[in-house]
């Protein structure tokens, strides 16, 4: 029989303070940037009014039902992903590391985006942007080269110093720790994001024009709903959106006292964080309908899209605004806050797992992940490259890595483990939300079969084009090369034995058969 590890080990991992905590987190991980520069150019893309309705399907039939499944899991093994895993059975570890491996690739560009805001705040001031936030975005601003030059090593110093600054600050940040740290920083920030947003979406819901915009966004398109490619946006979507699929929320219940309601506080964070998306996108096609009406074209056609929209549409907004440069510095701080609070999550499902798995203090842990990964982050985005790389990246390790790693932990845990019915009681012991046969019916049978029929059909695509016609070794590398890289490093971590001391079992109290050693 093992001892009870739990007291030592929470002294040790570190752990939220209370249930308040850990919901600000939750919420400061899930809102980022996937909700306000992410959103936006997703559902502009894949038709505004044709993104709403499979969004909304994605939430509640595969969003918080995997939110509450990362919860249970985490929650109940008390470990980061990889631990967690392990916990249930030692083969399955690498899907952790997987995860892991995922949220060091995300890491990687999310900083970069976080830095064009910090400069963004700043042309707030004086609206540097001028009459054009499109020409100025690509053009002074990221100076983006065309794609067909390929990885360039022309470094804009516009960006490079921004994205320094970001790993500095967040690199201090995790270095304080789960709770000083993490959970200080969302306690504090999240309600000023709120507000400033809250503030901004008044403004654009004033300007001429808006409500043309919220119809293209709001007006559903039914055939689109027979486009596989929607679909698999609004699933990417949801599981970036929500962090998870991706070791967040399997780290971040780990900190949590064992009496938690889990579930309740699911689905706060859940419709905490779709509540805040959606906001940003009526800011965003409110400004576009200004925009249009400005332009005399459709709403449709009215910005190129892609991943510099906020960046574009926002600008827009703020040069029309009465007391524009307050609001867009409000705008632009909000979008460092709401990345900031989101990237430490990020860099904690790897510190956590390194953690775990090693013997290393919290500061050394968090030199040995963040350096690297941000001197990587550095040196990819801050060349005229950054744009095409980005994308690239982005739009892979969202399908071919969030999404895939979210299939196959649904089928291990449901089918090679049966540990659903387990997990469920583990949610229903302390969580307010009855979990019962509908959430292993949609977690073993509905989500992976509804998951793996887009993913096949987009898998099919990818190989057939070349994707955003972007240089073929570029997708290659950045895209399908990235998406294998994580799996096979992951594969050959879990090889790696774990620290002497860490016992691959948590003692529960509703299930006997844990308290063995399977080590
Ligand atoms: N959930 C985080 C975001 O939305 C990663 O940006």
């Amino acid at each position: 029989m093992t001892t009870a590890p739990a007291q030592t080990e929470e002294a040790t991992r570190g752990a939220f303070s209370s249930r308040k905590v850990f919901i600000f987190a939750a919420i400061g991980s899930a809102v980022g940037l996937g909700n306000i520069w992410r959103f936006p150019y997703v559902a502009y893309e894949n038709g505004g009014g044709a993104f709403i309705l499979p969004y909304l399907i994605a939430l509640l039939t595969a969003g918080i039902p995997f939110l509450f499944l990362d919860y249970a899991l985490g929650h109940r093994n008390r470990g980061s992903a990889p631990l967690s895993f392990a916990r249930l059975r030692r083969g399955t570890e690498f899907v952790g590391w997987w995860q892991v491996g995922i949220c060091a690739i995300i890491a990687i560009y999310y900083a970069a985006i976080i830095g064009w805001s910090v400069r963004y705040m700043f042309f707030s001031v004086d609206k540097a942007w001028g009459d054009d936030p499109e020409k100025f975005f690509g053009g002074e601003f990221l100076r983006a080269a065309d794609p067909s030059a390929g990885v360039t090593l022309d470094f804009v110093p516009g960006i490079l110093v921004p994205v320094v600054v970001v790993w500095v600050v967040v690199i201090g940040i995790m270095a304080l720790g789960v709770q000083k740290g993490v959970g200080a920083t969302s306690v504090i920030f999240i309600p000023v994001l709120l507000l400033a947003f809250a503030a901004l979406v008044v403004q654009a819901l004033l300007l001429p024009g808006a409500i043309d915009g919220l119809n293209a966004l709001f007006t559903p398109n039914w055939a689109a709903l027979q486009d596989t490619g929607v679909w698999a946006a609004a699933f990417g979507q949801i599981f970036f959106s929500l962090s998870i699929g991706f070791g967040i929320m399997i780290t971040y219940s780990s900190y949590v006292g064992r009496k938690t309601d889990m579930t309740g506080s699911g689905l706060v964070v859940g419709f905490a964080n779709s509540g805040f998306e959606l906001l940003c996108g009526i800011g965003v096609f409110s400004a576009l309908g200004f925009m249009a009406q400005a332009s005399g074209t459709q709403v449709s056609e009215v910005a190129s899209g892609g991943i510099g929209l906020a960046f574009i549409a926002f600008p827009a907004i703020i040069s029309e605004a009465p007391a524009g440069s307050i609001i867009g510095v409000l705008f632009f701080a909000s979008l460092i806050i709401a990345g900031v609070t989101s990237l430490v999550s990020i860099l904690e499902v790897v510190i956590s797992a390194v953690r775990d798995k090693f013997e290393m203090t919290r500061i050394g842990a968090t030199m040995v992940v963040s350096l690297p990964i941000a001197v990587v982050s550095v040196l990819l985005f801050s060349t005229t490259s950054t744009l095409t790389v980005l994308d690239i990246m982005d739009n892979f390790i969202n399908k071919f890595g969030i999404l895939l790693v979210a299939v196959v932990s649904m089928l291990v845990v449901a089918w090679l483990l049966r540990a659903l019915p387990r997990l469920a009681r583990h949610l229903n012991r302390y969580g307010s939300i009855p979990v019962k046969g509908w959430w292993i019916a949609l977690m073993s049978v509905v989500t992976p079969a509804v998951l793996t029929f887009i993913l096949v059909k987009e898998f099919r695509d990818a190989a057939a084009t070349t994707y955003g016609g972007y240089p073929e070794w570029m997708v290659t590398v950045f895209g399908w090369g990235v998406a294998l890289a994580v799996i096979v490093v992951g594969v050959l971590v879990a090889r790696v034995k774990w620290r002497p001391g860490t016992p691959l079992t948590v003692p529960q109290d509703d299930d006997p058969t844990t308290m063995e050693v399977t080590r």
